[in-house]
């Protein structure tokens, strides 16, 4: 052989080959030898792990299948993220409470995020801290007082949004006209946070109305599902629309946020808090008069106005949606719409708005309304945890920086802790079963939603005025509505006799 012949082509694809084929096998042992002691998953490709398995499709139901063939807990990558994913009851209580400290996390800052907060920090993306642990007792306070200050204030204005509800639905039903409910059921959801916030309500929707819950959706929607400048953060110095949509949006954002800090600013009074925002800003000034640095920096106007802005955020959408999908399931299951529109009319006649306090005194309704959030389960895969610290579950070692997520959907609809799981049923919260344990539509732990009991008396007290004042169902000659999420829901109402 001539040492000419070292350099042929053939000799090179041979070479070549020969590493590419070593680097492969490696790659697989060493993968193989660090998934033994980690929980079992599909197979994850180098670099993008199981994202070819996951984009364009329902993270939930493909989670599910994973669940049927790997088990309770299952291991994979997203891109280069470990992702733990939690599909059952127990195991749910066994992370977010026994080990809740250390699930406690929030995946690490991406692009869309860290120029979301600039400066500032928030609750929904923050760690667990000191800090979290401040600003959401804080909030958690603010509410709880709003119920309590003489039952009125949180009861009151909920009444009244849904009075102003249920004329504009009288209006339709005057006019005759098939009518999609989201925008208005958005409208008297936004005002009872506006009013609780900002002291503010929207009487009808407007354009202004319209825009700021565009602003809203368009900054969650980039926070929930991933903008490309997060997979290639270099991209950000290009015209990509989804991202030139996006700094647009913030924009808007904090225009808007500056404006209602200022003006609340300039009618400040020290004796008397009109909401949150005062109730915030007030709270400010005081730890500017005690010189208090971790608190002046705990509430600087950012955080403030991030703060403001993750409530609306997090409880326009979900609540809308909760009380859609309940007329969604009752214009299936007409039978369940006449007996909780009679439950509702023996209780409360035909004026009478109710109590968002006396929920007991409607069962059926409640336990629709249950049955709703566990079926169409609202956000089925909650929001992403991470891990703090490695820590050890059910014999398996996870390692610190893992994304967690809890898979709602299963644990809704898993067939060993519900009886035929797809079936709308609010039976089975009216009867004493063990079945109805496998249930977390708000989260659980250290993370619970902050907004579950406004969330609970708002859908109580709307769901009843719909279902007692108006019959719902499809427009002349058209299907049911699909069970399907994200649909526009056009539906003809007649006044209930
Ligand atoms: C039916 C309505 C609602 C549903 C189904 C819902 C559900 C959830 C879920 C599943 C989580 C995630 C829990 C976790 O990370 O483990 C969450 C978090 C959160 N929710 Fe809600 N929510 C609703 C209404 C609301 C409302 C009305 C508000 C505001 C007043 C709100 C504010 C928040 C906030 C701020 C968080 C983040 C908490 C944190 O990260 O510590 N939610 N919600």
């Amino acid at each position: 052989m001539s040492y000419g012949m070292i350099f042929t082509p053939d000799w090179a694809v041979t070479v070549l080959t020969g590493v590419l084929v070593f680097l492969v096998t490696l790659y697989f042992l060493q993968s193989r030898d660090k998934r033994k002691s980690l929980p079992p998953g599909p197979f994850a490709w180098p670099a993008v792990g199981n994202l070819p398995q996951i984009l364009g499709k329902d993270l939930h139901i493909v989670l599910t299948n994973w669940a049927k063939l790997y088990g309770d807990i299952v291991w994979a990558r997203i891109g280069v993220d470990n992702v733990l994913i939690v599909n059952n009851m127990n195991l749910a209580k066994e992370t977010m409470v026994k080990h809740g400290r250390v699930f406690s996390g929030r995946p690490k800052k991406r692009k869309t995020v860290e120029v979301l907060l600039g400066d500032g920090t928030d609750i929904a993306m923050a760690d667990i801290s000191p800090e979290l642990k401040f600003h959401r007792n804080t909030i958690h306070s603010f509410f709880i007082n709003q119920r309590r200050s003489g039952r009125l204030q949180l009861e009151n204005i909920i009444s009244i949004e849904a009075d102003s509800f249920s004329k504009t639905l009288q209006e339709c039903c005057d006019r005759g006209i098939d009518f999609d409910p989201k925008l208005e059921i958005s409208r008297v959801v936004a005002n009872v946070l506006c009013q609780c916030i900002l002291n503010q309500r929207f009487d009808r929707i407007d354009e202004s109305f319209e825009e700021q819950l565009r602003v809203i959706k368009d900054i969650i929607d980039n926070i929930e599902n991933f903008n490309i400048v997060d997979v290639f953060p270099w991209l950000e110095r290009f015209p990509i629309p989804s991202w030139v949509r996006f700094k647009g949006s913030l924009a808007r954002l904090d225009q808007w946020l500056s404006r209602v800090i200022s003006e609340h600013k300039d009618t400040l009074q020290s004796d008397h808090n009109r909401d949150l925002l005062d109730m915030l800003l007030n709270m400010q000034l005081e730890a500017k008069a005690e010189n208090d640095e971790e608190k002046i920096r705990m509430l600087s106007d950012r955080t403030i106005g991030h703060i403001v802005h993750e409530l609306f955020g997090g409880g326009i959408e979900s609540t809308t949606m909760a009380i859609l999908w309940f007329m969604i399931y009752l214009m299936h299951n007409p039978e369940w719409q006449d007996l909780i529109a009679n439950e509702v009319l023996d209780q409360y006649g035909e004026d009478e708005i109710p109590s968002s306090f006396d929920r007991r005194t409607c069962p059926q309704l409640e336990a629709a309304i249950k049955e709703t959030l566990r079926l169409a389960c609202v956000l089925p895969v909650g929001f992403p945890h991470r891990t703090m610290k490695e820590v050890n579950v059910r014999g398996y070692k996870v390692p610190a920086d893992t994304m967690v997520i809890v898979n709602t959907w299963a644990i809704h609809h898993d067939n060993k802790a519900w009886h035929d799981p797809y079936t709308f049923n609010p039976e089975r919260f009216l009867e004493n079963r063990d079945e109805k344990f496998s249930y977390l539509p708000f989260g659980i732990g250290n993370r619970v939603c902050l907004g579950s009991s406004l969330a609970t008396m708002e859908v109580f007290v709307y769901c009843a005025v719909l279902v007692s004042r108006f019959k719902f169902r499809p427009p002349d000659g058209d299907k049911l509505p699909e069970l399907k999420a994200n649909q526009d829901l056009l539906c003809g109402l007649i006044r209930s006799e």
